[in-house]
């Protein structure tokens, strides 16, 4: 027997209603892609050059503390801060095993690299070299300082940032990560050259009781993975 029209539509809202739930409860199970339930897919996190700066002198730190150096005399110099963020593929999906590496200038605009001719002093307290690896939530987390703009030649000066290299099994991702308010983030050619550069712009957050010498900034990631 035929359903009225009034129950085939009651019927149709359950159905829809069942398929969604259903759907949603794959999604937390981690056995659909967000996009299939949601229909949209996260945008992969811009890429930015390399830079020349890349560390030549030294493995990178794997204790998650780049303030302090083996053997060092103390913390390093400059406002110290937490990056911390998750890594995801573009359906929203953690992403277990990503090698995170980041690098950066110290608190007065100078890389620990033989090529950097930036007069600011070095920082013996400082390599601004750091990696982890993402576990099965995608989190990764480091203690660092908010490092200076500096001069680069003909380019200016490029405000503060923090280098990041992201690779996965199938996909390596190397960009930049810059801080609200820098003066200098407006002029520069490689932020501004990216479709949305305040995507790249982090802002720092209030120190949280357990930190309370640090400054907090989130920067998610997404990749292929
Ligand atoms: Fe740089």
């Amino acid at each position: 027997m035929r359903a009225s029209k009034g129950k085939q539509e009651e019927y149709r809202t359950i159905s829809r209603r069942t398929i969604l739930k259903a759907s949603a409860a794959m999604f937390a199970a981690g056995m659909l892609p967000a996009s299939a339930v949601f229909g949209k897919v996260l945008d992969r996190t811009q890429d930015q050059i390399l830079g020349p700066f890349y560390p030549i002198m030294s493995e990178p730190d794997r204790s998650g503390d780049l303030t302090r150096v083996p053997g060092g005399s103390g913390r390093a110099k400059g406002q110290p801060v937490i990056i911390r963020g998750t890594v995801r593929n573009p359906d929203g999906k953690p992403v277990l095993g990503a090698e995170v590496e980041i690098w950066q200038a110290n608190a007065a605009g100078r890389y620990a690299h033989p090529d950097d001719t930036n007069p600011a002093p070095l920082d013996p307290n400082f390599q601004g070299f750091g990696a982890a690896t993402t576990g099965p939530d995608g989190f990764y987390q480091f203690k660092t300082i908010k490092p200076l703009h500096y001069p680069a030649g003909s380019i200016g000066i490029r405000p503060a940032h923090i280098h990041f290299d992201i690779r996965g099994r199938r996909d390596e991702l190397v960009t930049q990560m810059y801080f609200e308010g820098d003066p200098y983030n407006e002029k520069d050619s490689f932020l501004q050259s990216v479709l949305n550069p305040d995507a790249l712009i982090v802002k720092l957050l209030s120190p949280t009781a357990e930190e309370p010498e640090f400054m907090v900034a989130v920067f998610d990631i997404v990749f292929r993975g």
